[in-house]
C-alpha cells in the first residue's frame, strides 16, 4: 500500500519502551537534544539517508520523509517500563553513556519519564534485582496489566498511536516449543495456565501490544515474537513486528565485511570474535544462559552470506566436522570498559591455491551510541508500515537487525547480507512512496 498521498500526519506517536537502561536513555537524550537544536541525531538512516526514486531523467535523491510521511521527532512522547524506579534522567546518569553537559539541558523532560511497573521474573534475568516489578502475578494477569499501561498512557498523553520497543536486558534462552509456541491458541492457554517456564516476560509485553495496535519491536536476541503465535496474532491484530536484536557493533562490521570475502570468492576457514564491555548488559550477559541467547543470535549472521553447501571448496573446512568454517562468538564482562565495548575479529581466509591470510579487526565502539539511531528507525519506520497496513514480519526491517526474523516454518531463509538488507529497505520505502520498487545502480 503507498501513503504518497496522505502526507498529512495528524497526532503524536507513542514511544513505550521496555527497559529504561543505557540504550533507552542514550536514544531519549538524544531525540529530546535534537529537537532543541542542541545535538544531531549522527547514525540515524530516517534522518539523514537519501533514497534514489525514479530512473534515468527523472531520477531524484530524496530524504525518506520526502517519500513516505514520517513522523517528527517533535510528534514524540515517550514512556517506558523497568525494573528499577530510576526516572530517565537518574538512569542516563547512572549508564554513564552520555555526559552531563549532554543530559541536563533536558532534565526536566527526563526527570518526568517515570518507569511503569515491570512484568519481570528474576530467573529470565538472575543478575537484576530491582523493586519496580508486578508482584505476584500470572503471566495472563502480566498481559492484562500491561495492556491497562498502555491504554492509560493513551489516555493521559492524548497519543494517537503506540509503538513498543523492547530494549531491557537479554533473557535467558528461551527454546521454541511448538506445542506452546506454535500456535496462538496454545500461547494463550500457556499464558493463563501460568506456564512461567516457556512463557518469558516478554511475550506478555508482544502479546500486549499487538492486541493493544501497537506494533512491537524486539531489540534483544530473545525468541519472543519469533515464533508462530506471535505471527498468527500479528496477523490478527493486523500489526507489523520487528526483530531480533538490534545490529550496531561487531555484527554490523560483520555483515558489512563478510561480503567482501564472498563476493571475491575467498575462502574462509575461520572467524573469531571476541569482545569486552563493561555495562549492565554485559552483566547480564555474563551469565551462561542469557549469554547463550545471545550466541544464537550473533552465529547466524554469516551462515546466510558464506553458504557452505553453495561453495563447499570455500566454506567447507574448519569446523570440527569438517563441514563449515570455525566461527565462534564469545562476550566477557570487563567494569572498567563501562559501555565502550572493544571487540576484536580475527579471520582467517585462504587465497589462490589454499594459501592461508588472516585479517584482524579491532573496533572500540561505544555501545549506546550506536544503537540509539537504530532505535529511531525502527520506531519510526515500524509506525509507518503499520500506517500503510503492512502486519506481521517486517523483512525490509533486517537492515538493522543482526538476527532478522524470517518465517521459518515456510523455510524461509534470513537475509544477512548488508547490501541485500539496504535495496530491502529502499525498495519498501520506494513502494511505501508509490514509487516503483527496483534494482537500478546508484
Ligand atoms: N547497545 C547495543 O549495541 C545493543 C545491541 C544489540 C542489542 N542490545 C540489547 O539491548 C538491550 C538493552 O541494552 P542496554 O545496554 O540498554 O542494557 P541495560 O542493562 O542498561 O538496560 C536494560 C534495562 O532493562 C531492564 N529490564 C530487564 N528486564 C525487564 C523487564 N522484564 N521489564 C522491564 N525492564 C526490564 C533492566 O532493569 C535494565 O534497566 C539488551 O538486551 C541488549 O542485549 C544492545
Amino acid at each position: 500500500m503507498s501513503l504518497s498521498n496522505s502526507k498529512e500526519l495528524n497526532g503524536k506517536l507513542g514511544v513505550l519502551v521496555v527497559g529504561l537502561g543505557a540504550v533507552t536513555t542514550t536514544f531519549i537524550t538524544g531525540v529530546l537534544m535534537t529537537r532543541k537544536g542542541l545535538a544531531k541525531p549522527v547514525g540515524s538512516m530516517t534522518q539523514y539517508d537519501k533514497i534514489r526514486v525514479g530512473k534515468g531523467a527523472d531520477k531524484k535523491y530524496l530524504h525518506y520523509k520526502d517519500i513516505v510521511p514520517l513522523a517528527e521527532l517533535d510528534d514524540i512522547v515517550f514512556g517506558a517500563w523497568d525494573v528499577y524506579p530510576d526516572n530517565a534522567y537518574e538512569s542516563a546518569i547512572k549508564a554513564e553513556v552520555l555526559k552531563e553537559k549532554d543530559i541536563n539541558p533536558v532534565k526536566e523532560e527526563l526527570e518526568r519519564i517515570k518507569p511503569m511497573k515491570a512484568a519481570f521474573d528474576k530467573s529470565y534475568a538472575k543478575r537484576l534485582a530491582g523493586t519496580n516489578v508486578m508482584e505476584g502475578m500470572t503471566r495472563w494477569e502480566m498481559v492484562e496489566q500491561l495492556r491497562k499501561d498502555i491504554r492509560n498512557f493513551k489516555k493521559e498523553t492524548g497519543v494517537e498511536r503506540v509503538v513498543v520497543l523492547w530494549a531491557a536486558s537479554t533473557e535467558v534462552f528461551v527454546p521454541v516449543d511448538m506445542d506452546i509456541h506454535g500456535s496462538l491458541e496454545a500461547l494463550e492457554k500457556a499464558m493463563k495456565a501460568d506456564d512461567k517456564e516457556r512463557i518469558a516476560p516478554s511475550m506478555c509485553y508482544a502479546y500486549a501490544a499487538l492486541s493493544e495496535g501497537a506494533p512491537f519491536i524486539m531489540g534483544a536476541p530473545n525468541t519472543t515474537i519469533d515464533i508462530p503465535a506471535m505471527w498468527q496474532l500479528a496477523d490478527k491484530t493486523k500489526m507489523p513486528i520487528a526483530g531480533k536484536d538490534f545490529k550496531t557493533g561487531q555484527t554490523l562490521v560483520k555483515s558489512g565485511f563478510a561480503p567482501i570475502i564472498g563476493t571475491r570468492c575467498l575462502g574462509l576457514s575461520g572467524w573469531f570474535s571476541t569482545n569486552i564491555l563493561g555495562n549492565r548488559d554485559g552483566l547480564v550477559l555474563d551469565e551462561p544462559a542469557n549469554f547463550r541467547t545471545k550466541e544464537v543470535s550473533k552465529l547466524s549472521t554469516l551462515e546466510s552470506i558464506l553458504v557452505p553447501e553453495n561453495q563447499p571448496d570455500l566454506y567447507g573446512h574448519g569446523n570440527d566436522d569438517d563441514s563449515q568454517y570455525y566461527h565462534k562468538v564469545r562476550i566477557n564482562y570487563y567494569p572498567p570498559r563501562n559501555d565502550n565495548k572493544e571487540s576484536w575479529d580475527n579471520i582467517d581466509i585462504f587465497g589462490w591455491m589454499g594459501y592461508p591470510m588472516q585479517i584482524k579487526i579491532n573496533f572500540l565502539c561505544r555501545d549506546s551510541i550506536l544503537a540509539a539511531p537504530v532505535c529511531l528507525d525502527l520506531v519510526l519506520l515500524t509506525d509507518l508500515a503499520a500506517r500503510a497496513g503492512r502486519y506481521g514480519i517486517q523483512r525490509f526491517l533486517s537492515f538493522f537487525l543482526k538476527s532478522p526474523m524470517h518465517d521459518y516454518s515456510k523455510k524461509e531463509v534470513p537475509v544477512n547480507h548488508l547490501f541485500q538488507q539496504y535495496v530491502m529497505l529502499k525498495n519498501a520505502i520506494r513502494e511505501m512512496g508509490g514509487y516503483e520498487a527496483d534494482e537500478e545502480i546508484d
